[in-house]
């Protein structure tokens, strides 16, 4: 029997999640949450960043994230914007002394690295690397003044455990664009963790968020009094005195900031961190044991300690055509399910955000087997 072209399959309807977005940034938005945004809006959109009513968001922002990731005595949290592609600038303006050390295992990790490199004021920097789909390990040495390590691996679905090296002196910097909210964290293990809400936080991109320990508070006022030129939008230095008055250095999107204290309060009155990452490790549960009973589908990471519950990663036998698979499902609304452009697999990526139920993911799985079983 001949094959039926991917423009002519069709979903049934009873198949379908509930909700088709499974993107890995900008990602799902509950719905409650936009709601929510619509009906503050005339007292809220088009107002003053330098008043009460947007302070006050800021302010929720940053008292929900201090009880949210249980931060000990001292930590702040400081936020800018430009999103996490800026903090990795400000980084290697305001937080790294002379010589940092990356782990490099996908495109946002190798990024923050090649960032630091063409820093003319700053040593090349140690990076060690691993294949896509692993993770290295960091290593402690004498002249590291800041590691710089990710969470999770967007690109690739790796996640990693955060700890600090073993009698390491330098920051531990964390990468947490993509974890931020979803992967249990210990904030004594770091002293930076920085992010951008477009992910767990369910909201928009364009601004990055730095939960910072003493030690980096202490790193970056040291360097600011040391007077090396700083852009001053890269300075972390006005970025902390401005986050201590719930304001940012220059105008926000309230958009954004709004709908980050949304899902952070409705994380927080579930259950907090401990709840919004099992309910994670629930769709990642589904979606890994889905891929390993299927005959044509695997998870793209082998080491089950390293598959990210946040991003996963499934790479389909070249029997059947994941970009095939993505487009039929996007033509039904189920969107965003495309591999990572540059990594070049026959793959499917899907977020598994805290807003997305673990139900949609077990719809999900039943929508490919529909589609491979018509692909292959
Ligand atoms: C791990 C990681 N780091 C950094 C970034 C860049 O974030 P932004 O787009 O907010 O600059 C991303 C974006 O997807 C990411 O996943």
């Amino acid at each position: 029997m001949a094959q039926p072209l991917a423009s002519e399959i069709q979903i049934p309807a009873q198949l379908l999640p509930r909700d088709g977005r499974f993107g890995c940034g900008p990602s799902r938005v509950r719905e409650d949450a936009v709601v929510r945004l619509a009906a503050a809006a005339p007292g809220y959109l088009g107002t003053s960043h330098r008043q009460p009513g947007v302070r006050a968001v800021v302010g929720r922002i940053r008292h929900g994230l201090t009880s949210f990731f249980s931060l000990p005595e001292g930590y702040e949290v400081v936020l800018g914007n430009g999103g996490s592609t800026c903090f990795w600038d400000c980084a290697s303006f305001g937080l790294i002394e002379r010589h940092s050390q990356h782990l490099a295992f996908g495109e946002f990790s190798s990024r923050f690295a090649a960032t630091v490199k063409a820093a003319p004021h700053l040593s090349d920097p140690e990076v060690i690397e691993s294949p896509p789909g692993t993770h290295p390990i960091p290593v402690a040495r004498e002249d590291v003044d800041a590691y710089a390590l990710t969470h999770n691996e967007t690109s690739t679905g790796v996640a990693m455990d955060v700890r600090r090296p073993a009698d390491a002196s330098g920051l531990v910097l964390v990468d947490a664009t993509s974890a931020a909210g979803g992967l249990r964290v210990d904030p004594s293990e770091l002293d930076v963790y920085y992010f951008a809400p477009q992910k767990c936080f369910a909201s928009d991109g364009g601004l990055w968020v730095a939960v910072c320990s003493p030690a980096a508070v202490e790193r970056i006022e040291r360097i600011s009094a040391a007077g090396l030129w700083t852009p001053a939008f890269l300075d972390l230095k006005i970025a902390l005195d401005n986050s201590r008055l719930d304001q940012t250095y220059n105008t926000p999107a309230l958009t954004t900031l709004f709908l980050f204290a949304d899902q952070l309060e409705w994380m927080l009155a579930s259950g907090g961190l401990e709840w919004a990452a099992s309910r994670c490790d629930r769709s990642a549960m589904i979606l890994y044991r889905w891929a390993e009973a299927s005959p044509y589908a695997s998870p793209f990471v082998d080491d089950p300690a390293q598959r990210s519950h946040v991003v996963g990663t499934i790479d389909l036998d070249p029997a059947v055509d994941a970009g095939a698979v993505s487009k039929v499902l996007r033509r039904h609304g189920v969107v965003d399910t495309e591999a990572y452009r540059k990594l070049g697999r026959n793959q499917l990526r899907i977020g598994m955000f805290p807003a997305v139920d673990p139900e949609d993911v077990a719809a999900l799985t039943r929508c490919i087997d529909h589609l491979a079983e018509r692909l292959a």
